[in-house]
């Protein structure tokens, strides 16, 4: 992407969005929602380019300030992160990169001009992080527990995966097309294209415009990250069978399991992440709606048991850190504990929902044992009639996935996806 002309307008707008993630926003919302004014693609580069690299530009940003970062107003922050990103991974020059900056903290009305010039000039573009912190772009707690839990090798290689942008996988809506014709109508376009899990599941060899891959109208694929999809592979979907997706916004798992399963009820909790299924339902040829309810309760529950539960639980989404790198700047440790009681009582709950033979899938986009196998072994701990089975779906093909005591883990890659766990669950007979 051409770097050059960088304008102090640009500076100023991409500083106002990063401080909204800086005090804790998504940072998705903030490039999508943010008031009328277009985030250029290259300020969507800027601000995913300073959050993946946060911490080591932190670090140099802390040796040559004379005021400690946490002091700063957030905008002058967000100012010098912007601008020490671009003066290391841009090629624009370097005296327009200072002097626009400086220029944009005058149009943010901040008297930091000074601090900001006296700052960026002493960039070393050469610098080496000196802290581990530095090194791997993670926060000290995710590298202990990371290192705890897998090991220093694969510690190194997450870290380096999740520097890495995460691929544009799809899947083959075979409602409306089978996964052939889907992959011979990319051929003939000349997209160039891999086939992960068979034989609905492709990652695209070059990320491009969605709108620009074949069918897009049609409704012939979704995307959705090839490794999120193994979830609902794991559930065993038969015709006519009850199925519950418990934690279902935005929809993407709902989509995928309404491919197979007519009789579906998908709720969540949080009324406002709805609105998207509605559209992608529409171009996928599907009818369905998400009920907002609370599923570590039952007053939505008519009493008829499922066949199937999906619970794609809410958790600290650590394994899409590739994808949405500001994750690593908003998880702190003490959410756990927190985040591990909502997923005990969604199981909990649900799992007197499920009828005898019927199959529950737990599974997350985190890393950390405290959401994953450490939920399960006391959820077994605590339940006579659960039977652990094998996942034999898509996993075993991937080179990054880990067989665990009750599940799989699979590692964030930039040739598979995000990470994932993934627990099957058999309610025997009591
Ligand atoms: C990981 S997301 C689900 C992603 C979704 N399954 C998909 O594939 O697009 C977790 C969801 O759980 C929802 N949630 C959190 N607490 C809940 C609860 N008590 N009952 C139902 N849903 C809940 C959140 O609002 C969030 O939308």
């Amino acid at each position: 992407m051409a770097q050059r002309h960088v304008r102090s307008d640009e500076i100023a707008l991409a500083a106002r969005l990063l401080t909204r993630v800086l005090r804790g926003d998504n940072l998705e919302v903030v490039i999508h929602r943010h008031g009328g004014q277009a985030a250029t693609p290259r300020i969507t580069a800027w601000l995913y380019g300073s959050c993946r690299h946060f911490f080591s530009l932190s670090e140099q940003l802390t040796r040559l300030c004379h005021i400690p970062l946490a002091k700063l107003d957030y905008d002058v922050l967000a100012v010098l992160l912007l601008g020490a990103y671009q003066l290391i991974h841009s090629d624009a020059k370097r005296h327009a990169i200072v002097s626009e900056s400086v220029a944009a903290t005058t149009i943010l009305r901040k008297s930091a001009a000074g601090l900001v010039n006296a700052v960026l000039r002493k960039i070393d573009t050469a610098y080496e992080p000196e802290t581990t912190v530095g090194q791997l772009e993670l926060p000290d707690w995710f590298i202990a527990e990371f290192r705890a839990t897998y090991g220093e090798s694969l510690l190194q290689q997450l870290a380096a995966s999740m520097m890495t942008r995460a691929p544009l996988s799809l899947r083959v809506n075979q409602t409306k097309i089978d996964p052939m014709s889907f992959q011979g109508a990319l051929w003939e376009q000349g997209i160039a294209f891999v086939e992960l899990y068979r034989p609905s599941t492709i990652r695209l060899c070059k990320p491009r415009p969605i709108a620009s891959i074949p069918g897009y109208a049609e409704g012939w694929f979704a995307v959705q990250d090839a490794n999120a999809q193994l979830a609902v592979h794991a559930l065993q979907v038969e015709p006519g069978m009850h199925v519950l997706d418990a934690c279902a916004a935005p929809g993407n798992k709902t989509l995928q399991l309404l491919e197979r399963a007519a009789n579906l009820t998908a709720l969540d909790a949080d009324a406002s992440r709805g609105a998207w299924l509605k559209t992608e339902s529409q171009r996928l040829g599907m009818q369905i709606s998400i009920e907002t309810a609370d599923a570590t309760t039952r007053s939505w529950w008519d009493g008829e048991p499922f066949d199937r539960i999906l619970i794609d639980a809410p958790c600290s989404a650590t394994g899409t850190i590739a994808r949405h790198p500001d994750v690593k700047m908003h998880r702190a440790q003490d959410q756990l504990p927190l985040l591990a009681n909502l997923q005990e009582r969604l199981l909990n709950n649900l799992w007197e929902l499920l009828s005898e033979n019927g199959l529950l899938v737990y599974c997350t986009c985190s890393l950390l044992r405290q959401e994953n196998e450490y939920v399960i072994s006391e959820f077994i701990a605590q339940h006579r009639d659960v039977q652990v089975e094998a996942i034999s779906e898509g996993a075993p093909g991937n080179p990054l996935s880990q067989k665990m005591a009750h599940g799989v883990q699979l590692f964030p890659d930039p040739n598979w996806g995000d990470g994932f766990y993934v627990s099957k669950l058999r309610k025997l007979a009591a």
